[in-house]
């Protein structure tokens, strides 16, 4: 079993000489005034969340975007703060970003363009040339800031996401010594759903400036390997997985992200997490009632319009349940500058507001939607409270949400109800698989899990704490460690 210790142990072993760095667009934390004050904020994030804790192993320095508005008053002359605040292991380095380059960048080609590009959730990707010139600049930025970190030293740098599809190629060429691996943490789409982006070219050759690159699983490798093979001169040895171009050659495996098992097992009886259980009981009247949860950034990757549709059809078929069964949709504000999201912020806004007003009586209503970020001792209650917890994604590269809810679960107790359609559902096969576009059998799942015998749940529970104990995240990034540092010895 990998434990922080085993992985500090490791990076030892095999990184000794290196420094260690990690690069991406959201940071681990956000600096933000709260009055006169300096508040430290978590983002709701799975790379973030994946990653601290390995950062937190192994040390080194993180870059990413300084986008917290009290960001540049905690760096020093270098851009640098040491976090986390509250047990200071690693640096995070910030880079700084105009308006307009924020704009044509993160909310413009990385998040109008390639997201909904690479999530088969039909909402329309959009290519604008002046986002993808935007793009190209910041990707450069942050190769600039890379590049003066690692100086003469030997390191690994090691790439995060669709953001920074550019940097590697950019290293390489700057700084053939650069070991580079990067983590791609959402789907990779089949051939066809790709090649509808005008620069699918320019993407492919960034990314094979990589010494490897991961996927949470093989169809999404095997799906790269195909566009590559369609889009661009490249040599593919498909036992191997490896393709080479302009003499680099690309290791692509897939590596499934996980998360701290046991700090979040742990963390669920904590004196914290029981007082909030309670405060949270008497503010929302939960005392008895049966209660469901959703925990999700507000995206339209999610499923949350599904979701409430499966409890209205839920609440019509089974009246039983009503003024018994409470469901909290906790939900983090996303990317609320682009139009697909304002659309689904109303939409879910309009959904909530006709369910209640339809089922609500005097002392009952059926939805409490908090949109809002939540403390991660009122994440933990929750968990821990709950009945059932649904993941409904219509596409997801891995989803950790699930992860954490199984993870949280240390009375080997509750439901999960997930999509088929996240990484989740190839590991978590003891969850309870629902297709979130079929609506009615949604809301069977949803009967099906508040009459689960106990006995079946917490059998379904064990089964799926045990998958998640041994590939926790210090194995995620183990096992890519151990592949990177074969690069050093040429294997
Ligand atoms: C997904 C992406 C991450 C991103 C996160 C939160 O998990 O793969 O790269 O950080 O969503 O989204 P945001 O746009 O707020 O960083």
């Amino acid at each position: 079993m990998w434990t922080r210790k085993s992985l500090q142990e490791l990076m030892t072993e095999k990184l000794a000489n290196h420094l260690f760095m990690v690069v991406s667009n959201r940071e681990p934390y956000i600096h933000t005034f709260v009055g006169e004050e300096i508040k430290c904020v978590v983002p709701a994030s799975g790379l973030t969340v994946a990653l601290d804790p390995v950062m937190r192993a192994c040390g080194g320095t993180w870059i990413a975007h300084g986008a917290g508005d009290a960001d540049r008053d905690v760096v020093d002359s270098a851009s640098r703060v040491k976090v986390p605040p509250e047990d200071p292991s690693y640096y995070l380095k910030r880079v700084w970003l105009s308006k307009e380059e924020e704009n044509g960048y993160y909310y413009g080609f990385a998040n109008q363009a390639l997201w909904p590009l690479c999530h088969v959730s039909y909402t329309r990707p959009e290519f604008q040339e002046s986002q993808w010139n935007t793009y190209k600049r910041v990707n450069a930025l942050f190769a600039k800031s890379v590049l003066e970190e690692v100086g003469d030293r030997n390191a690994f740098v090691f790439v995060q996401d669709y953001h920074l599809a550019l940097l590697p190629r950019i290293l390489r060429e700057a700084n053939p010594n650069i070991i580079t691996a990067q983590f791609w943490h959402i789907p990779w789409p089949n051939p066809e759903a790709f090649r509808i982006s005008p620069w699918q070219e320019e993407i492919l050759d960034g990314l094979l400036g990589n010494d490897l690159l991961g996927f949470h699983i093989r169809y999404h490798c095997n799906n790269f390997l195909d566009t590559v093979d369609r889009a661009i001169e490249a040599r593919i040895d498909r036992d191997r997985y490896e393709v080479t171009r302009k003499g680099v050659t690309t290791r692509v495996h897939p590596f499934p992200i996980s998360v701290d098992f046991e700090a979040i097992s742990g963390e669920t009886d904590s004196k914290e997490v029981l007082v909030e259980i309670d405060r949270l009981k008497h503010q929302w009247r939960l005392e008895d009632c049966l209660l469901g949860l959703g925990l999700d950034r507000i995206d339209y990757t999610k499923g949350i319009p599904e979701r409430l549709k499966a409890l209205d059809r839920f609440l019509e078929k089974n009246p039983e349940y009503r003024e018994r069964l409470v469901f909290v949709q906790a939900g983090v504000p996303s990317r609320v500058h682009i139009d697909s999201y304002k659309i689904l912020n109303e939409e879910i806004n309009n959904l909530v507001e006709e369910i209640n007003w339809k089922y609500e009586s005097d002392h009952w209503k059926p939805i409490i939607y908090a949109r809002e970020h939540l403390a991660p001792e009122t994440l933990a209650a929750l968990r821990r409270m709950t009945n059932f917890c649904i993941v409904s994604s219509l596409h997801d590269g891995m989803n950790l949400v699930a992860k954490e809810f199984v993870a949280g679960r240390n009375d080997e107790d509750g439901v999960l109800i997930l999509s088929p359609f996240t990484g989740a559902a190839r590991e978590l096969t003891d969850a309870l698989l629902v297709n979130p576009y079929a609506i009615d059998h949604f809301a069977e799942a949803i009967k099906t899990a508040l009459e689960m015998p106990k006995e079946e749940r917490q059998r379904r529970m064990r089964r799926m704490r045990t998958v998640v104990q041994e590939n926790n995240i210090y194995k995620w990034a183990a096992d890519i460690i151990t592949e990177l540092a074969k690069f050093e010895f040429g294997q």
